[in-house]
């Protein structure tokens, strides 16, 4: 069947608008009609050219919900007309990550750059040329294919809109504070850029007890809309939010700082690190360019003082155990998700949402395929 598709041809490059080509999901695979995609910065990381993909063309998105339309022979547990939301690490199961309850880590994750489906082969064409699928899924093509592992059923009254966040902004940034950070009652805790991770990571922090919760971004809308969902104070830069931390906390610092700026540098880990008190944590959620090396920490304080710095794979959530738990937390009015969206667009417009990303006026753009 035909879709219509956001692809890159080069990177760096613009989305192009396209028909792609759509096979039939294979056996253990799933044809899905996506109703709404979140615009995540790890997607411009592509189209900028920070993170390569393993072939071009490639067609992006990895957050996104919509509607089972196809399902492949061996398919047990999924039906036509299922509501789905897609998760760009299909746990399998089976291997040493996910038999440790580690589903973020699942060797499937090997795939999140290959642009192919389990089975090596592209599902997505153009042209007659082979298209690459973001993570397996590619929420950029209205109708995609994705393995079963991937397609999390959920519950047909919640608006999918809402749901294609908890695909990666909501886990990510929440499981940043809440598993990576460990955040715990009576901290204080520094989020180091507010988009849809950000903005997730100030939710985790605050649910998790934290005392105070400073929100760290130079973009004066993303610091009025921190304080609407559980920061305490907001700081425009990192020396003001450090100094802050430190006047808490007698000089000490920050218990947990987390980094979700759009592009991680290791001078942004850097400033995390001084902002950190001693036995605490600096957890690194965003991502950088992909040949960036160094950190500037000073290795004597690192062990006197120490102090951890942890990385953050989809906030070390576990997709099929957290997205329902998530969508429960919504359900229940423990979790924002309706006032993260900004802004919708149409496919046509994706440019411009990466656009206003960049412009720090969106907490999260959506493209709406309706
Ligand atoms: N580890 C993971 O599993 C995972 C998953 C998804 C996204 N990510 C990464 O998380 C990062 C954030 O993604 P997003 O979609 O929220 O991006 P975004 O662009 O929407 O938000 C980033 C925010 O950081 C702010 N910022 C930039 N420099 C800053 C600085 N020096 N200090 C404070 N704030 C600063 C920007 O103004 C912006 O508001 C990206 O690098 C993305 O690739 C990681
Ligand atoms: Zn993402
Ligand atoms: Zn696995």
């Amino acid at each position: 069947m035909k879709s219509r598709a956001a692809v890159l041809f080069e990177a760096p490059g613009k989305w192009e608008i396209v028909e792609v080509d759509v096979d039939e999901p294979k056996e253990y695979e799933v044809l899905v009609k996506y109703t709404a995609a979140g615009l995540c910065h790890s997607d411009d990381h592509v189209a900028k050219g920070d993170v390569p993909s393993a072939h071009y063309p490639y067609c992006g998105g990895h957050e996104g919900a919509g509607v089972v339309q196809a399902v492949g022979s061996k398919v047990r547990d999924l039906e036509p007309g299922d509501h789905v939301v897609a998760s760009f690490i299909p746990g399998c199961g089976r291997c040493r990550w996910c038999g440790e309850g580690k589903q973020n880590l699942c060797d499937n994750g090997a795939f999140m750059m290959l642009g192919t489906q389990l089975d090596g082969t592209f599902r997505l064409h153009h042209g007659g040329q082979d298209v690459a699928q973001c993570s397996l899924v590619s929420t950029f093509s209205e109708y995609s294919i994705m393995p079963e592992w991937g397609a999390v059923k959920i519950d047909k009254s919640i608006p999918l809109e809402s749901a294609a966040l908890v695909g990666c902004g909501v886990p990510t940034g929440w499981g940043s504070a809440v598993n990576a950070g460990q955040v715990r009652p009576g901290q204080v805790v520094i989020v180091m850029g507010v988009g849809g991770i950000g903005i997730n990571a100030v939710q985790g922090a605050k649910h998790a007890g934290a005392v105070r919760v400073i929100a760290v971004d130079p973009a004066p809308f993303k610091r009025e809309s921190a304080l609407k969902l559980g920061a305490t104070d907001v700081a425009s830069n990192m020396t003001e939010a450090t100094d802050l931390a430190q006047s808490l906390t007698n000089g000490q610092g920050a218990d947990c700082v987390i980094v979700t700026v759009g592009v991680a540098t290791g001078e942004h880990v850097g400033q995390a690190f001084a902002a950190t008190r001693k036995d605490g944590t600096v957890v690194l959620t965003a991502v950088a360019n992909i040949d960036e090396n160094v950190i500037p920490v000073n290795l004597f304080e690192f062990a006197m003082y120490q102090k951890r710095i942890q990385g953050a794979l989809f906030g070390m959530s576990s997709p099929s155990r957290d997205i329902p738990y998530f969508l429960n937390m919504y359900q229940q009015g423990q979790l924002k998700l309706d006032e993260l969206v900004t802004r919708r667009y149409k496919l046509e417009d994706i440019n411009q949402g990466y656009e206003d990303m960049h412009a720090g006026s969106n907490l999260r753009g959506v493209i709406d395929y309706s």
